[in-house]
């Protein structure tokens, strides 16, 4: 009998790529997602690749009768993967209480939902946006966490705390917060990948958008950090070595019998790669000269995030597999089969 997870957020660029593993894993998948930031679209290239069609309920989470509706639908879920967020640095730092209502609230009454229903396994997708400007390199699940300088990653570290919290409270539940780096890239089957709206806020987007002739140049925001060459450093991962994290995760829940109660993980590859590394990368994989501008410094970036993920590794049986330049050249086609899509569509 397949087991049945709820996944929110499940038409977004994480949620997708972790419920094609799951369904390949052999799991049954339920979608909670308000598409206020991803696409209804994302269901049918789901089944294109799986052959499934997860059952999807459109829900504002933050609507506590709906989302305990749809679980009492679905009694039999064993656990929930929670995705759905709100998630633009940018735009939380305009509008805090727009991301502390929705993260917060929606967390919440997810929670709340799962355990009147009695499900007891959680996996949050967390941010290594927790560890703000980390004093030690490579970070380590026992690093210090401080406060992010935006309202999105302190939702993040606040709900982690309320996880903590309900963990203590209810010995029963097993919580795993899943601390990501940075995801890119897309599935090899070209049908899902990022779809940011608007202005991409990310790198690797921006990059490919420039490259697709969609963005007149990249800025780079600053070079005066004190990295190699003067631009910050981050820890790219594949967003698909991200979904299998998911899975091996919920295996941890599901059939590893101790009682673990409230775990962390960092997801990242333990490379550190410059942005003029990620530049000149694309340039060898795309054979494509981008157009880009060094400007000054954006507020909040910090000069080095990347991962010792080897806790991961040794709980999880986890490690990421693809090099960074296999990440570009999966985003780098992604862009290029959406733009040719959207074209032919416009004609
Ligand atoms: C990476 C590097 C920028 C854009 C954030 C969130 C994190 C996670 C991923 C959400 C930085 C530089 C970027 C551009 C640039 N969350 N850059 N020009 O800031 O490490 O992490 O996104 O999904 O929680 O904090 O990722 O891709 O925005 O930036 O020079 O147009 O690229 O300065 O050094 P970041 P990013």
């Amino acid at each position: 009998m397949k087991k049945k997870i709820l996944v929110t957020g499940g038409c977004g660029y994480i949620g997708s790529h972790t419920i094609v593993e799951l369904i390949q894993g052999n799991f049954d998948v339920v979608i909670i997602d308000d598409l206020s930031n991803s696409n209804i679209n994302t269901i049918d290239n789901i089944k294109k690749i799986t052959g499934v069609q997860p059952i999807f309920y459109q829900c504002d989470l933050k609507d506590s009768n709906h989302v305990k509706k749809v679980l009492k639908e679905n009694k039999d879920i064993e656990a929930t993967i929670h995705f759905a967020s709100y998630k633009a640095v940018g735009e939380s730092v305009e509008k805090p209480l727009l991301y502390y209502q929705n993260n917060l609230i929606s967390l919440i009454n997810i929670l709340t939902a799962q355990l009147e229903n009695g499900n007891t396994n959680f996996i949050f997708s967390s941010s290594a946006t927790v560890y703000g400007s980390p004093k030690k390199l490579p970070i380590t699940e026992k690093n210090e966490t401080q406060r992010p300088f935006s309202p999105y990653g302190n939702t993040k570290k606040m709900a982690e705390e309320i996880l903590e919290d309900l963990s203590k409270s209810h010995k029963k539940t097993n919580i795993i917060s899943l601390r990501y780096f940075n995801p890119i890239g897309a599935h090899q089957s070209g049908l899902i990948g990022e779809l940011p709206n608007g202005i991409p806020n990310n790198l690797m987007p921006y990059i490919t958008q420039t490259a697709v002739g969609l963005r007149d140049k990249l800025s780079v925001y600053g070079n005066d950090y004190p990295t190699t060459d003067g631009t910050p450093i981050r820890d790219y991962i594949h967003v698909v070595d991200l979904a299998k994290a998911h899975v091996k995760a919920l295996k941890r829940q599901l059939e590893d019998k101790q009682d673990k109660n409230f775990e962390i993980f960092n997801l990242g590859t333990g490379n550190g790669y410059s942005v003029l590394e990620v530049i000149k990368t694309f340039e060898e994989v795309s054979k494509k000269k981008l157009n880009y501008e060094i400007i000054q410094r954006r507020d909040g970036d910090v000069p080095k995030l990347y991962a010792n993920a080897k806790l991961a590794e040794l709980k999880l049986g986890w490690k990421a597999e693809c090099n960074l330049k296999e990440m570009i050249d999966s985003a780098w086609k992604w862009e290029q089969k959406i733009r040719t899509e959207n074209k032919s569509n416009a004609l």
